[in-house]
């Protein structure tokens, strides 16, 4: 069994934070998104991952991800050249890399809270053709949604319909045994739809229709897919709920006072300080007279002087000095730096780029 996991596609509903970084590096709870994906998968026990990337997005990926080997895996970089291509035309690509065997396919935006072994489990045993993994979602009108006949088989697979029955969805884990790439040839080979991508939806449509068993099978867990930026900002919410534990790894002296679950990465230097949690701040973080939490996370590198912020992502090498107003429900990207200006009864100075959203 081997697994691919894209790092491609064009990050639009992410921006402004997708001009400058790639979608699936950006921190949730302070971790880069992909490595929530990378872990799930390798706690399967799988050994063999390809990477899939878009043109010019392979120096970044690699050098942040390296081999593989930090995480017992070996990791296959690979490209797919159309970075609309489609999730299909993911793993059309990855034909050679899956050289007859199984393999799953694991959005590398989405996040399994509980794991997705027993999908594994099922999908090796019963050797279905096709595994789906099923969530329930309100929104499911933006997401893939399964329909079944009256004994509760998958009949049709429908990307984003408009008005679906119920409230099931497909999430980003998809599983295949190798009669899948032979959706690819002959004459009734699956072709792009009208939004011009080779659809997930068309693969197993495929083969449901050609016969072949597809089974389904519901998530244990949550489900999180931070695809649009308010949604990383619950994402990033609910993980600091469930993830954060009382870590300390820098000296803290009696000038810092702590409530709840925090986390501290090393070198920080925090004075006078009141920290709330759940809250994870990263490597040498300065925080100087201020109030940081609940529900924040604070990445490496990043500096606090005389502020409050709460329910808030603060990514690399943020500067928030003296800001007077409480900093809520923000997502600051990296290197950003914000202060009170001496003269903000009369004005602000603003350098602000394409897509960015202030309320003053
Ligand atoms: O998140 C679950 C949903 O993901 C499913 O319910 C949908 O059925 C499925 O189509 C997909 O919908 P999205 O609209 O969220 O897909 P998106 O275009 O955002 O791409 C998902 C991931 O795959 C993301 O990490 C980008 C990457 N990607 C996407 C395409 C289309 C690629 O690397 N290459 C591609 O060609």
């Amino acid at each position: 069994m081997k697994a691919i996991i894209p790092t491609g596609g064009m990050g639009t509903r992410m921006r402004p934070l997708t001009f400058t970084a790639n979608k699936h590096l950006i921190p949730v709870a302070n971790k880069p998104l992909i490595l929530y994906a990378i872990e799930t998968v390798a706690d399967t026990g799988i050994k063999e991952i390809a990477l899939t990337y878009n043109p010019g997005g392979l120096d970044i990926i690699k050098n942040f991800l390296g081999d593989g080997s930090k995480w017992g895996v070996k990791f296959t970089y690979i490209l797919q050249e159309n970075p609309r291509g489609g999730l299909s035309n993911i793993f059309q690509v990855c034909e050679d890399f899956i050289g007859g065997d199984n393999f799953l396919m694991h959005l590398g935006d989405n996040i399994f809270t509980g794991g997705i072994q027993n999908l594994y489990d099922h999908f090796m045993k019963k050797k279905p053709h096709g595994l789906v993994g099923l969530v329930h979602h309100p929104e499911n009108t933006r997401l893939g949604v399964p329909y079944f006949d009256e004994e509760g088989h998958l009949v049709k697979y429908v990307e984003k319909p408009e008005n679906p029955p119920h409230d099931y969805a497909v999430p980003g884990l998809y599983f295949f045994d190798n009669i899948i790439f032979k959706c690819f040839k002959g004459k009734d080979k699956i072709v792009p739809s009208a939004r011009g991508e080779m659809e997930i939806a068309s693969a197993y449509q495929w083969l449901i229709d050609h016969k072949y068993q597809v089974d389904t099978l519901e998530i244990e867990g949550a489900w999180l897919d931070p695809g649009k930026v308010q949604d990383w900002l619950e994402a990033n919410l609910f993980l600091l709920d469930l993830n954060t534990k009382t870590k300390i790894n820098s000296n803290l002296d009696k000038t810092v006072r702590i409530h709840g679950r925090v986390t501290i990465g090393k070198n920080c230097n925090i004075t006078n300080s009141h920290l709330k949690g759940p809250l994870n701040i990263g490597d040498n973080v300065t925080i100087t007279n201020s109030t940081v939490g609940p529900f924040t996370s604070v990445y490496h590198n990043c500096m606090i002087i005389d502020s409050t912020i709460t329910d808030s992502v603060l990514m690399e090498s943020v500067i928030i000095d003296k800001v007077r107003k409480n900093i809520e429900n923000s997502i600051i990207g990296p290197n950003t730096n914000i202060s009170q200006s001496d003269h903000s009864e009369h004005y602000c100075e603003l350098l602000v780029s394409e897509l960015s959203k202030i309320s003053l």
